[in-house]
């Protein structure tokens, strides 16, 4: 069974994979570029790398109104508890078999607190081995870090980038992470959000094809790759 993974603007992802509905990062109300509305979408579960508002978004709003579990970090977690909704820690290095697939926390190098100043642990990637066991890899908001090599070393099928630079990796050093990560295939996020993240995902997409293996698939907010 394929996996569906569609972009809904900035970092929020959808995944249908495995008989369910996945979302990431779903920061949908006051999202310039979202193009799906918090109230539309459906979620078994919600991944969320970090305490951000520009990831934590609709997270508690949707999971409130579809009954989806959070998966997230040990502290987001308990915070999700506080707010009545249910949740699933993990952290960093640790993998669990969901009912969709084995999700692990990865490192990611940036922050994690709450819009509300609540601690919100240490930010983390997504690496989900689907029920067909296809890779995919979502660095989430990160900084280039050498030991994507070791994420790499597991035959990563579709890689989920950050491109935007000031946040997060920008073309350059996201072209770096690609040659650590070998992946297959590419969708470039978090970009052209916001004015500080104005970037051509084209231009990068030509770099990476002509210096790497990998193929690049720059989707429009609402198109899907299948993998
Ligand atoms: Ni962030
Ligand atoms: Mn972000």
């Amino acid at each position: 069974m394929s996996t569906k993974v569609t972009w809904l603007g900035h970092a929020a992802l959808s995944l249908e994979t495995g008989g369910y509905n996945l979302l990431v990062d779903p920061f949908l109300s006051g999202n310039p570029t979202a193009s799906v509305g918090p109230e539309e979408v459906q979620a078994d579960f919600i991944l969320l790398s970090h305490g951000h508002s520009d990831h934590l978004g609709d997270t508690v709003a949707i999971a409130k109104r579809t009954g989806a579990t959070v998966i997230t970090n040990a502290e987001l977690s308990d915070w999700m508890g506080k707010q009545g909704v249910k949740s699933h820690g993990q952290h960093l290095g640790g993998g669990y078999q969901h009912p969709f697939g084995y999700l692990k926390l990865t490192l990611a190098i940036h922050g994690s607190g709450l819009p509300d100043g609540s601690y919100g642990g240490n930010p983390a990637g997504f690496l989900l081995t689907t029920s067909d066991n296809k890779k995919i890899y979502m660095a989430c908001d990160t900084g280039l870090f050498g030991d994507m090599r070791l994420i790499g070393e597991e035959g990563i099928d579709l890689a989920i980038l950050p491109i935007g630079d000031n946040y997060t990796m920008g073309p350059d050093d996201a072209l770096r992470a690609v040659k650590l990560l070998e992946p297959a295939h590419i969708i470039p996020i978090h970009y052209n959000t916001f004015d500080v993240i104005s970037q051509d995902p084209m231009e990068w997409a030509q770099r990476v094809e002509s210096e790497t293996e990998a193929k690049v698939h720059v989707l429009n907010p609402g198109e899907s790759l299948i993998v």
